[in-house]
């Protein structure tokens, strides 16, 4: 008796085992390697007075992966409720920022920083700097930037990545063009590697200077006025080697430091926007928060000037809202704190500036503006 049991048990242990196997290998690949997959390599002419672009080596852009990436930012399928895409927040014309003080995610709800402009955002990539993208240099990449930031933020599109990978694989588009830009096999093979991969590609391409400031350097005929070019001057000063008692200081930080012509160091800074005795009294830490090292509280990504007349309000928090509120926050000296800036603070020749001055100043700035891509159907939504 107790061997027939033992034979039973094990007879039925094999049954459930197999039907175990089933429900585990079931044929879980909707097969599309029959598809063509021949990848077109991209290659872009830098802007006149621009470096070559570095990429990480493992994400080569292509034609089918950037026209993937243009979708993808434009598609509302990423956010939790379908409301949100990355376009939400970073709008074309206003060089990818959104014209509010603080950006506005999913259920209307108010993220904590002001949204950054995007244009050239290739160029602030450094290849081996731990701390590069957002106001407080969180993520080394900009494909980490995307795995790790606006889909599963609870303000910006509350999404899970399991969610959106779901959607894609399930979509009646999405599934080729995965194929054509990575080469997979089968549909469930769409990951959020691919999504940042594709997305960064796209952005990689988002570059442009075509300001006046750049047709008159390159291109016949084409002046800035005598206004523009006083405001230059302040602009440079002693950055451009003339020392002069009227210095704007500005190039120190938004110029001529790894490259000129992208108007950005893309370092941390501290540009005395807070007063505070303590380092620790910063409401916003961050690049502190984000290296552990208490000099480093308060100061946050030299971003670049171009397009500035875009990008309205300015800085982290949005707290200006015109360009001539964040000219005279420089004019007036700026607040105190313990590791404000060198460059702000040995600099009284930047408190010298008359009406003016500054009036011709804010006139350059606005001759850093290109409209020229406006529309331009390669960055426009495809939807
Ligand atoms: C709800 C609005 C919102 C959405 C949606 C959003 N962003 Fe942003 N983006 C921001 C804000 C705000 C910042 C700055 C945040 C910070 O510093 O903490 C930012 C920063 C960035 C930066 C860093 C730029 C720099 O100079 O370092 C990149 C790149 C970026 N976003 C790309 C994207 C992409 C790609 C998507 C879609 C996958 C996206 N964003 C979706 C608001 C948004
Ligand atoms: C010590 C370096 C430094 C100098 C010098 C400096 N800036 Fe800045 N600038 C920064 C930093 C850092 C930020 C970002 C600050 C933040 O948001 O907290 C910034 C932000 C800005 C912004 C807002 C950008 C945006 O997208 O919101 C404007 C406009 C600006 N600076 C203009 C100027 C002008 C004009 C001058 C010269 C009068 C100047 N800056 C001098 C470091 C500097």
């Amino acid at each position: 008796m107790k061997q027939k049991i033992a034979i039973i048990t094990f007879i039925l242990f094999i049954s459930i085992m197999s039907c175990q196997e089933n429900i585990t290998t079931p044929d879980n690949c909707n097969d599309m390697s029959s598809e063509p997959y021949n990848p077109t390599a991209y290659t872009e002419t830098p802007p006149d007075g621009f470096p070559a672009m570095e990429h990480p080596d493992d994400n080569p852009i292509t034609v089918e992966g950037i026209e993937l990436g243009r979708h993808l930012f434009y598609d509302p399928i990423l956010s939790r409720d379908s409301t949100i895409s990355c376009s939400s927040c970073h709008e074309l014309n206003k060089a990818f920022t959104d014209g509010l003080a603080l950006a506005k995610g999913i259920d209307n709800l108010t993220s904590r920083r002001s949204s950054m402009s995007l244009i050239n955002i290739g160029y602030s990539w450094i290849k081996n700097r731990p701390y590069n993208f957002m106001w407080d240099g969180r993520f080394q990449s900009l494909e980490e930037q995307i795995i790790k930031g606006p889909i599963e933020d609870p303000f910006e599109m509350d999404n899970t990545w399991e969610k959106v990978e779901s959607d894609l694989q399930e979509h009646p588009d999405y599934p080729l063009m995965f194929r054509k830009a990575f080469g997979i096999d089968c549909k469930e093979d769409i990951n959020r590697d691919h999504v940042s991969k594709a997305i960064s590609q796209f952005e990689r391409t988002l570059n442009s200077a075509n300001s006046k400031y750049d047709q008159h350097q390159w291109v016949p005929f084409v002046y800035m006025s005598a206004e523009e070019l006083r405001g230059l001057t302040l602009f440079l000063g002693d950055a451009a080697g003339s020392p002069s008692t009227k210095d704007a200081e500005c190039a120190h930080c938004h110029s001529f430091s790894q490259n000129k012509a992208l108007f950005a160091r893309n370092e941390f800074s501290n540009n005395g926007l807070d007063s505070v005795n303590n380092l620790n009294d910063f409401i916003d830490l961050g690049y502190g928060a984000i290296t552990g090292n208490i000099s480093e509280n308060g100061q946050f990504k030299e971003v670049t000037l171009r397009n500035i007349a875009l990008t309205a309000p300015y800085m982290h928090d949005g707290r200006f809202a015109t360009l001539e509120e964040a000219v005279d926050h420089y004019t007036s000296g700026g607040k105190s704190s313990p590791n404000v800036a060198s460059e702000l603070t040995t600099a009284p020749t930047i408190t010298n500036l008359s009406a003016s001055d500054k009036a011709d100043l804010i006139a350059f700035l606005h001759a850093l503006t290109d409209s020229s891509y406006f529309n331009k159907p390669e960055w426009s939504s495809p939807f």
